[in-house]
């Protein structure tokens, strides 16, 4: 990654609360053009109100969201467009199938009916769905309904795209196919931000930032905060345990 890498997604100072929760509590960040950076955390650390930000779907009570230079969250932002986004929970519909959710998805983007075709063809052929196309949502295994959730969310080839915790409850073989199928689309350009609560996962990111009960604790590539605390670059959870262990003084559980 270069150091002149233009910004594409930023944060600055935000904070987000949800009545008496503080979901997020002064968080900084900004992620590289081209770079898979991971959102790490364990539940309730603040990954999906950070994406959620991001993607201009929240808006923060106090700070600073930019992506793609943009306001996300303004009224008339193009940014979505360039936004491709797969959220956390179930977002298709479980009683259409993988070809019409498809074609839901491609409305929704207003895709040409040439665009359609190819980018149908080409991403059936990536997540290896092709022979599941008559198949209900609800009916396809997790990695499948997985996979097809980042084909719709592909459709219309946006510049950023956010995932959040696109692995959870898939098996690792499947999960090894996604995080490939990924590194693929990076490598063709696309930027990626990916919330996880793995730490295998967070090995296989460029940079990631470590956010613990709506902090961000540490930020950096994987294999410099391995080094740093002195543990095989394998070893991230002793890493992540050791941060969470210095923020709270030991209060944590
Ligand atoms: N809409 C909401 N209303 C009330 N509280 C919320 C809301 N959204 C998030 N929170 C709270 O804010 C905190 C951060 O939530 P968030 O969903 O961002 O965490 P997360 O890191 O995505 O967790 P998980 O791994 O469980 O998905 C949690 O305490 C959560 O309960
Ligand atoms: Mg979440």
């Amino acid at each position: 990654m270069s150091a002149e890498a233009a910004v594409d997604v930023e944060l600055k100072d935000v904070r987000r609360a949800f009545g008496a929760t503080q979901a997020l509590r002064g968080v900084s960040l900004a992620v590289h053009a081209g770079e898979v950076y991971g959102l790490v955390g364990p539940d309730g650390a603040g990954k999906t109100t950070s994406i959620r930000l991001m993607a201009g779907l929240l808006l923060p009570d106090a700070g600073q969201v930019r992506t793609l230079s943009e306001d996300p969250a303004a009224p008339r932002s193009h940014v979505r467009e360039s936004l491709g986004l797969v959220p956390q929970r179930n977002t298709l519909y479980g009683d259409l199938s993988v070809e019409e959710n498809l074609r839901f998805f491609a409305r929704l983007f207003a895709l040409s009916k040439e665009d359609f075709a190819e980018r149908r063809a080409r991403l059936l052929d990536i997540t290896r769905l092709g022979r599941f196309t008559d198949r209900r949502a609800d009916a396809l295994s997790g990695g499948m309904y997985k996979k097809l959730a980042l084909a719709c969310a592909l459709l219309h080839r946006p510049r950023v795209l956010l995932l959040d915790e696109p692995t959870n409850g898939v098996d690792p073989v499947s999960r090894r196919e996604l995080w490939e199928l990924l590194y693929g689309l990076v490598h063709e350009g696309m930027t990626l931000i990916v919330s996880t609560p793995y730490m295998d996962e967070a090995a296989r990111c460029h940079r990631v930032g470590l956010l613990y009960a709506g902090e961000l604790i540490a930020q950096g590539a994987p294999r410099e905060l391995t080094r740093a605390h002195g543990v095989a670059a394998s070893d991230f959870e002793a890493v992540f345990l050791a941060l969470v262990e210095k923020h709270t003084g030991g209060r944590a559980a």
